[in-house]
């Protein structure tokens, strides 16, 4: 296994991709590099020279002649980076109205692209690295670990740089800036050299409706379950779980549990939950559950997803995507008035109908101050929904779709007293999310929508 982590984000302009790659970089302890500085600073040397964009050979003079670097961020002055052209610090000039618009001109240029390419690919080889842009999965880094294409809508892209606007007190209307963005879209992605695309292979994060903290942990899960790979032990990944808890600032939630003494439950193909991370490397078309509890300023999160390990086939693929789009329609039961047996209900009428069998011994939880709390959420339904808890404003809960391909019927898996499994040893699966009932309709916490 290669011991680099390279993680490429591209997304259009004010989709939050500069601050969410520092912001990852520095979670995971690994480089931040954001590479729409150095076209910034080439466009900044090209005005400051008197050179405009389309004379294409006096671009090209200054690049040859511009030593342009970006250095790690500097947390003395709070700044992201610090982009130096021939040594001087221009980290305050790049972002002057007139370098924004002349900027996708002068990054159009197929010779422009091609001298930075090379000097991207050339200060990150080898390294650890988040690397930002709009080529990076496509040019810069083809082989990354993973690739992000990073969105959300034009009207939030728009109200976000607005913010950023009028904090630096920077005098714009949402028409004006909405205009602006548009435009530079419009330049980045039908321009003929490397324009910004989503790649095939790319992961695409809509984050209209999270917050920044939500789409650094959500990237963090993906990353989990992306080292999934055939080959990796359980263990590593307990290692790696470790490592993103701490740095997010938070511990392991389950560790609380007395006598437990891991962060993650991993269980495999026929688990159901409590597995303990061992030894055991994962195979080809294993089927992983990845549970993962944090606490973060007191308060308890826990989410689980199950993936499948290498190539799979089109019957394990089926039964995951039962399980993930059960969770999806079970939360959106979690309504202020509504039931916990609406939840219930949903769960397993989802479950059953597609043939599989909800694990009745286990469910779903309050969650808050305590990793486990009441009301019990179960998957199935023992009564009528109006016998069962109201869902009132400000409960978080834990909603758990735990399932088997055959009998849901459970054992304990082997000797070490946690690990429990299918009794039938058919395949089992979980998908689960903490939420926060609002006045507005459900909030996931441990994902944004
Ligand atoms: O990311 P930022 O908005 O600072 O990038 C400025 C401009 O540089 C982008 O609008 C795009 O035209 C160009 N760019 C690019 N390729 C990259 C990074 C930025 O073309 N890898």
């Amino acid at each position: 296994m290669k011991d680099t982590l390279q993680i490429a984000i591209d997304g259009p302009v004010a989709s939050g991709s500069s601050t969410t790659a520092a912001q990852l970089a520095e979670d995971l302890g690994i480089t931040f590099f954001n590479t729409g500085a150095m076209y910034r600073a080439l466009t900044l040397a090209c005005l400051r020279q008197g050179v405009r964009p389309h004379e294409v050979r006096r671009v090209l003079e200054v690049l040859q002649k511009a030593t342009i670097t970006v250095e790690q961020p500097s947390h003395a002055n709070g700044r992201m980076f610090i982009v130096r052209l021939n040594s001087e610090d221009v980290t305050p000039f790049i972002h002057a109205p007139g370098v924004s618009q002349a900027v996708p001109k002068i990054a159009a240029i197929p010779e422009v692209r091609e001298v930075m390419v090379a000097r991207q690919q050339a200060f990150v080889k080898g390294k650890s690295v988040v690397m930002e842009g709009r080529d990076i999965g496509l040019r810069v880094l083809p082989q990354a670990d993973l690739k992000i294409y990073l969105t959300a809508t034009l009207e939030e892209r728009a109200r976000r740089r607005l913010v950023q606007y009028q904090k630096k007190g920077i005098e714009k209307t949402l028409e004006e800036v909405l205009a602006d963005i548009k435009d530079r879209d419009e330049q980045d992605m039908s321009r003929a050299t490397d324009p910004l695309q989503k790649l095939p292979d790319a992961w695409e994060l809509d984050t209209t409706n999270m917050n920044q903290e939500q789409v650094v942990e959500t990237i963090k899960m993906e990353l989990l379950l992306r080292l999934s790979q055939p080959g990796v032990s359980l263990i590593h990944l307990e290692e790696r779980a470790t490592i993103l808890i701490a740095r997010s600032g938070g511990t392991p939630s389950f560790r609380t549990v007395p006598g437990y003494e891991w962060a993650t439950c991993l269980c495999v193909n026929e688990q159901v939950v409590h597995g303990i991370p061992t030894a055991y490397k994962l195979k080809d078309g294993d089927i992983l559950t990845i549970d993962i509890g944090m606490v973060y300023k007191g308060l308890h999160t826990d989410t689980a997803w199950t993936k499948i390990v290498g190539s799979g086939n089109k019957e394990k693929e089926q039964f995951l995507n039962v399980g993930e789009q059960t969770l999806w329609k079970a939360i959106d039961q979690a309504n202020m008035g509504n039931r916990i047996g609406d939840i219930s209900q949903t769960i397993q009428t989802m479950i059953e109908m597609a043939g599989y069998s909800v694990v009745t011994a286990l469910t779903g939880h309050g969650v808050g101050r305590q990793l486990h709390e009441a009301p019990q959420v179960p998957g199935i339904l023992k009564g009528p929904p109006d016998s069962t808890p109201e869902l009132v404003d400000g409960e978080t809960l834990a909603i758990e779709v735990i399932y088997a391909q055959g009998h849901g019927d459970i054992v304990y898996g082997n000797d070490d007293g946690w690990t429990l499994a299918t009794r039938d040893r058919s395949l089992s699966a979980v998908f689960e999310h903490t939420i926060a009932i609002g006045q507005k309709g459900p909030i996931i916490l441990t994902k944004g929508e």
